[in-house]
């Protein structure tokens, strides 16, 4: 990976506490994704998508309908491999020029079906803050405007609409910024994931 496409990525992420990046990936890289996916779907191995950590997760049809297969490196395939490369490099990257100590990270396939949503959130949980970094990479290949299906930022000031375009990836601060995925008339896939400081010390 380019290192110039890096510092573009830290550098906009610096700035904004986000970035949108379109053609991250090839569409090749991004068909060979999809079928690794596909594969995982018609295995079973997708699950429903719940809110809430340990004890108190559970699933809310209210809050988001989607289902995800949680990855591990160094990747089951080319596929997988090549992602998890580009994720080290990415958090080397960001490590060295933003200081966010980033030192897991922690990621899944996600499986929108038609109808599907995720409502407005943050990506932290509420005794657990080690996020430090939300990372989304679109899967959809021919994704048409009709489809809905928006990530919808919202900043302080303003409010910013992604289409979830096959190749784009989408980083943002997860302590920070409000999102939500908006209704999806079709089905809509992704690689969703965080980048996380080591656990923080608790006092009890
Ligand atoms: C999430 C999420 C956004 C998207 O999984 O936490 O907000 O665009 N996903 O898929
Ligand atoms: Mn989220």
């Amino acid at each position: 990976m380019d290192a110039e496409v890096l510092d573009r990525i830290a550098t906009e992420l610096g700035q904004t506490g986000r970035c949108v990046f379109p053609y991250f990936i090839s569409a090749s890289e991004t068909q060979a994704l999809c079928e690794d996916l596909a594969i995982h779907q018609s295995q079973g191995d997708f699950r429903r998508a719940g809110v809430g950590q340990g004890a108190e997760f559970r699933l809310q049809d209210s809050v988001r309908r989607d289902e995800i297969h949680w990855l591990n490196p160094p990747g089951k395939n080319p596929a997988q491999s090549a992602l998890w490369q580009r994720i080290e490099l990415l958090q080397r990257r960001l490590n060295q020029s933003l200081f966010l100590g980033l030192r897991e990270f922690e990621g899944h396939y996600a499986a929108y079906p038609a109808g599907g949503y995720y409502r407005r959130h943050r990506d932290v949980f509420a005794r657990d803050d080690a996020r430090r970094v939300s990372l989304i990479l679109y899967l959809n290949r021919d994704w048409e405007p009709g489809h809905g299906g928006q990530l919808r930022m919202h900043a302080p000031d303003h409010v910013l609409d992604v289409e979830p375009r096959g190749g784009t990836l989408v980083l943002f601060l997860s302590r920070e910024l409000e999102h939500e995925v908006l209704v999806s008339q079709a089905p809509r896939l992704s690689f969703t994931g965080w980048f996380k400081t080591a656990p923080s010390p608790r006092s009890t």
